[in-house]
């Protein structure tokens, strides 16, 4: 066992070894979700709130089912009835959820910090669910775990990540995560949409699609994120589509047996084709879903022997 972490807040912390443990879980998980009994008792007994204070469809529906098929007693909160809307500050609502004794806390928050700030104020274990701009590492987990079964490995592979960088926690889950792992990144956008501290990254950057996606192994699209954006980013998304869509015309640049990938949720004529996105014979898009409980339950499972280890005083 070489997981290590108390909390999962971004990929930063992670070591390859753990990564490569997270997902040799995730893989025995995904045999398990496949059988028509999809249950196992690792979190019996345990207590796991999700609190989402951004919207979410798979990562909370996803977080929520891994939990339930783990024997977990699961508690979605919502954000929108809470006193977060009556002036409570965050550290207070989760000082109140502290108080009743959660095992894991799985957080999603606009800013970016705000989860790993929560993660020092509780006893539980802490699952960052996207902070902001910052990570998203069980999305990044997931993307991992699905190139791995779809290419066989997670490593010297050559992966472009294209569009919206600059908002994206996405992107910078996955820029870490296949660092680490010694994968080659291009990353493809806009000049306006890359992060200013973009050379810090190691990635080769483009400007123009064609070019960055010529030989790669893997697509991975990302959505526009506009509630991060304050105008003046794009010129419009006819033009954001012509020049940076996934269309069937640029994917033919890519390796014949390239992949496509994309987080969800996707705006289907503004950064991808809906044909490609639906093509089962390159599109991974629904994979990335059914890997997004996998991982989970693995992410889950790991925090909680870690837990009980430290709780009875011995190491893993
Ligand atoms: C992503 C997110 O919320 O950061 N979605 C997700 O978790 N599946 C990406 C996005 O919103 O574009």
């Amino acid at each position: 066992m070489t997981f290590t972490q108390a909390h999962l807040l971004g990929i930063e912390h992670l070591h390859p070894s753990e990564i490569t443990a997270l997902l040799d879980l995730a893989d025995q998980y995904v045999d398990l979700n496949r059988q028509s009994h999809k249950h196992s008792d690792a979190l019996a007994g345990l207590t796991q709130v999700n609190m989402f204070f951004e919207n979410s469809t798979r990562t909370q529906a996803s977080f929520e089912i891994a939990g339930k098929r783990l024997g977990a007693d699961v508690m979605n909160m919502a954000m929108e009835a809470s006193s977060i809307k009556k002036g409570e500050t965050l550290i207070d609502t989760a000082m109140t959820i502290n108080a009743m004794h959660p095992d894991l806390l799985v957080v999603r928050h606009p800013h970016s910090g705000a989860v790993d700030l929560l993660a020092q104020k509780v006893n539980c274990a802490v699952l960052n669910a996207g902070d902001g701009r910052h990570e998203h590492p069980t999305q990044a987990l997931l993307d991992a775990l699905t190139i791995r079964r779809a290419k066989g490995r997670i490593h010297r592979l050559s992966i472009a990540i294209c569009g919206d960088i600059a908002h994206s926690r996405v992107a910078r889950s996955n820029i870490m995560l296949l660092g680490k792992m010694e994968n080659r990144i291009r990353l493809i956008g806009p000049p306006t949409l890359m992060p200013s501290q973009i050379n810090e990254f190691g990635c080769e950057v483009f400007e123009d699609m064609r070019e960055g996606l010529k030989d790669v192994d893997v697509v991975m699209m990302l959505r526009l994120q506009k509630e991060r954006m304050d105008g003046g980013f794009i010129p419009s998304e006819r033009e954001y589509y012509h020049r940076y869509g996934l269309d069937g015309d640029k994917l033919n640049h890519a390796k014949l047996d390239a992949i496509v990938m994309h987080p969800g949720p996707m705006n289907r004529g503004v950064e991808i084709d809906g044909d490609i996105a639906d093509d089962i014979n390159r599109s991974v898009i629904q994979e990335q879903v059914e890997m997004g409980v996998a991982v989970r339950m693995a992410a889950m499972d790991l925090l909680a022997r870690n837990r009980r280890a430290k709780q009875s005083g011995v190491m893993v």
